[in-house]
């Protein structure tokens, strides 16, 4: 599974993106469409939006486009940018970097591989400034599916027919399956706040919105991992693919976790607890009936939660997995409480974030972090949560215990 910007230009050969659409959607993976201007008046966006179920990004410049910072944000979370057709005009864009729509600007903001399905009439794909502009891209690392030969819209026979769309969708699956480092892993991740009820209308929480635990979920599906997400409270739509189990408090997610864990079936290779964990509860728990305003002065007394990562590293003692990886929200420096953490609770990487810097931690979309190890500090620059989410993976996944027999290999 992951995410595919399907980039649509305007030739006659973009009905025919529908059909890609579809059979990466078949594939299992999850398609954003961005269309330019022209390949709207081709095929409406309507079609793509109902087909992909996402918004169809096209116009850079519409109201509510810029909130997010569409173009970046997609940009960072896609792990392929395909573009089917491409015109001569896309790909003067590319080859030169003009940036004046949505898609041309997403193929300078993304690190994702680039694969291109160029369609246009025989003499246009045979001139020199089109046939530049392709040995360009690909020197710079962009693939091609060839354009065929046969008959062509504008009533030509020759070269310059878009390959048919089932070549497509297998040139893309090739270039998605040479990523997939983590097929045949089992990955646990945790995210969000956890509420502690007070009384029927009232909790004590926290503001993690869930998106870093979110980010590293996806980016675990996109390398092929089989991800369970055990989250806390969060308004945001889960990573498709992952298998999701809500839960409210500390102690149901104690449960949750240990659950899959410690529980039969599948071996869990990975666990990221990344969710904001309360650490104080009421005691006694919640109160059944609401609490009445009825005094100047409320003293609640509240008691420790469980640490579900302390009692995964104490679980562990003795076994080869999971590799533990939790996350510590400091002010100040963070690496030494960071290294005491992970000394204490017995895991292998804790990643520290000083909440007080601008840009890290809670809410946002960008975090600044260092993977702490029992010897190492690596200071990770601020970037989106889904940049950091790949740095920790690809740190991780050497400490990895070899997969167990007869699971599906590694690529
Ligand atoms: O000790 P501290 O709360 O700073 O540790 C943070 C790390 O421990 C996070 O990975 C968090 O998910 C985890 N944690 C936990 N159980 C708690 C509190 C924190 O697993 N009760």
């Amino acid at each position: 599974m992951a995410l595919v910007a399907l980039g649509v230009c305007g030739g006659i050969g973009a009905y025919k993106a529908v059909e890609v659409a579809r059979g990466l959607q078949q594939r299992g993976h999850d398609v954003a469409a961005v269309l330019t201007a022209n390949a709207a008046r081709f095929v409406g966006p309507l079609t793509f939006e109902a087909i992909t179920r996402r918004p169809v990004a096209g116009d850079q410049f519409a109201p509510g486009v810029n909130a997010q910072i569409e173009h970046i944000a997609l940009a960072s979370d896609l792990q392929l940018l395909l573009v089917v057709p491409a015109t001569a005009n896309i790909l003067g864009k590319f080859a030169n970097g003009i940036a004046d729509d949505f898609l041309s600007a997403l193929y300078l903001a993304t690190t994702a591989p680039v694969l291109v399905a160029p369609a246009m009439n025989t003499n246009m794909l045979a001139h020199p400034a089109v046939a530049a502009n392709l040995d360009r891209l690909a020197e710079r690392g962009v693939r091609f599916v060839e354009p065929g030969e046969g008959y062509l819209a504008c009533g030509w026979v020759g070269r310059g027919r878009l390959a048919e769309p089932a070549d497509v969708v297998a040139a893309a699956d090739r270039m998605l399956g040479a990523g997939r480092s983590l097929a045949g892993r089992r990955v646990l991740v945790t995210a969000g706040p956890t509420v502690e009820d007070l009384d029927p209308v009232r909790y004590l929480g926290n503001r993690s919105s869930g998106r870093m635990g979110y980010a590293i979920a996806a980016e675990a599906l996109a390398r092929g991992a089989q991800v369970d997400l055990v989250a806390g409270p969060t308004a945001l739509e889960p990573p498709a693919g992952a298998e999701v189990f809500r839960v409210r408090g500390a102690e149901e997610m104690r449960t949750a976790v240990m659950a899959r864990v410690a529980g039969d079936g599948d071996a869990v290779d990975l666990v990221v607890m990344v969710a904001a964990v309360a650490d104080y509860t009421p005691a006694g728990g919640a109160r059944d009936a609401k609490l009445l305003r009825d005094r100047d002065e409320l003293v609640l007394t509240l008691r420790r939660t469980p640490d579900i990562l302390a009692a995964l590293g104490r679980w562990r003692a003795g076994r080869d997995r999971p590799v533990l990886v939790g996350f510590a929200a400091e002010v100040g420096d963070p690496v030494a409480r960071a290294r005491e953490k992970l000394r204490r609770k017995q895991v292998d990487l804790v990643v520290a974030n000083d909440v007080s810097r601008p840009g890290a931690g809670f809410g946002g979309n960008t975090n600044v972090a260092t993977l702490v190890t029992d010897t190492e500090a690596e200071e990770i620059p601020l970037g989106t949560k889904r940049e950091l989410a790949r740095v920790l993976l690809d740190r991780v996944e050497p400490r990895l215990a070899p997969l167990a027999s007869g699971s599906e290999g590694a690529t």
